[in-house]
């Protein structure tokens, strides 16, 4: 059932370029000029009227909103708070008719999420799940209903659900962008035809592993590392940050780059590998000038960068290139490596990849 895979968590690695074709596939219109959502079965004066939108779930799924949230408020204009479902249940959200609740989930079952989402219900709100599994609890609580299309997820730690919900965020924030008028039409073809080569894009990054499982055996030893990145890059980091920790138990911190002199600062000293993700334009210097701060301290830093990027290589010690892609679909390939990253460290370091101790594929308690 691996498909000669070793583990669930590389197949579905492995699985992420065609899944994300699936999620794509039916919901983007023949001229490229829109994104269709058949499914959602709400009018247009109502996704209209929306004047605030909660973005609700855990773990990586979490993250996912994390993404879904620059999206939205980039391309629809809709303000965006994303929360942790055991946060947002207990916290007396303020919510009316006029606030949308989007919850991810790839299973659907997880307890926390689906209080959440009983919880918004309850206060007035619509709500919407962004889940894989078919009638699952949450599909069948919410309002309406997206499917990521991702197929089943096995390992403990989510690879293609993850791709897949960013997909579906990106299609969703296009669409409600459509309705509300709020980017021109060249730049949705442009973004629709970004969209189309994500596939592909994934596809030829698992194509070359090798120096990526390189640095997870020259670097799995080390107890600490730290993901640095701005704006997307942040939330990727987010991310690899909990994939490494989860499955190698590697200590891993995420760190927006610009907070660095706020605290972590000070633990970054002589060795200490840094993730540097630097796939965002609109604040590349500043996230190179971050970069430059961790050299200062003699961190051994690692850039995850686009294949365009001509800069980089002179301020890293090793650097992964990813396909150039728009910086609002780079998450998608940036993510790759780091999922790989964490992958090979646990081999590295002897642990149970499929089932990392202390953890269960779906948290149906509290
Ligand atoms: O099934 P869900 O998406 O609701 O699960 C949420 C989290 O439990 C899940 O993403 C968890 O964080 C994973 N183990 C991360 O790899």
């Amino acid at each position: 059932e691996k498909g000669g895979y070793e583990h669930f968590m590389i197949k579905e690695i492995y699985e992420q370029s065609k899944a994300v074709r699936e999620t794509m596939s039916a919901r983007i219109a023949k001229d490229d000029s829109a994104i269709v959502m058949d499914e959602l079965k709400w009018n247009k004066e109502f996704l209209n009227s929306i004047r605030k939108i909660f973005i609700v779930a855990c773990g990586t799924a979490y993250h996912a909103g994390f993404v879904g949230k620059y999206y939205i408020e980039k391309l629809a204009r809709i303000p965006v708070e994303v929360d942790i479902a055991s946060e947002f249940r207990y916290r007396s959200p303020i919510i009316d008719d006029r606030t949308l609740t989007i919850v991810i989930s790839q299973s659907g079952e997880t307890s926390d999420t689906l209080a959440a989402l009983k919880e918004a219900k309850r206060l007035g709100s619509k709500t919407l799940a962004v889940t894989n599994v078919v009638g699952s609890s949450i599909a069948r609580e919410a309002d309406q209903v997206v499917y990521t299309w991702a197929g089943p997820e096995i390992a403990v730690a989510s690879t293609k659900a993850y791709t897949t919900q960013l997909i579906m965020m990106f299609m969703l924030s296009l669409y409600m962008s459509e309705i509300k008028k709020t980017i021109e039409k060249d730049y949705t073809k442009h973004l629709i035809g970004a969209l189309r080569q994500v596939p592909s894009q994934i596809h030829e990054i698992l194509e070359d592993v090798e120096p990526i499982k390189t640095f997870a055996q020259k670097y799995g030893f080390n107890e600490d590392v730290f993901f640095i990145g701005r704006s997307l890059d942040y939330a990727v980091a987010l991310e690899g940050s909990l994939k490494l920790k989860e499955i190698s138990y590697i200590h891993a911190e995420a760190y927006a780059a610009g907070e660095l002199k706020h605290g972590t600062l000070a633990l970054i000293i002589e060795g200490v590998p840094v993730i540097a993700l630097a796939t965002q334009e609109s604040v590349y210097e500043k996230t190179l000038s971050n970069i430059k701060e961790v050299k200062a301290r003699d961190a051994v830093v690692i850039g995850i960068a686009l294949a365009n990027d001509d800069q980089i290589e002179k301020y890293v010690d090793h650097i992964i290139k990813v396909p150039t892609t728009d910086e609002l679909l780079a998450p998608l390939l940036a993510v790759v490596p780091l999922q790989l990253l964490a992958y090979y460290a646990a081999i590295t370091r002897g642990c149970d990849v499929d089932k990392p101790r202390n953890l269960a594929k779906s948290v149906t308690v509290e």
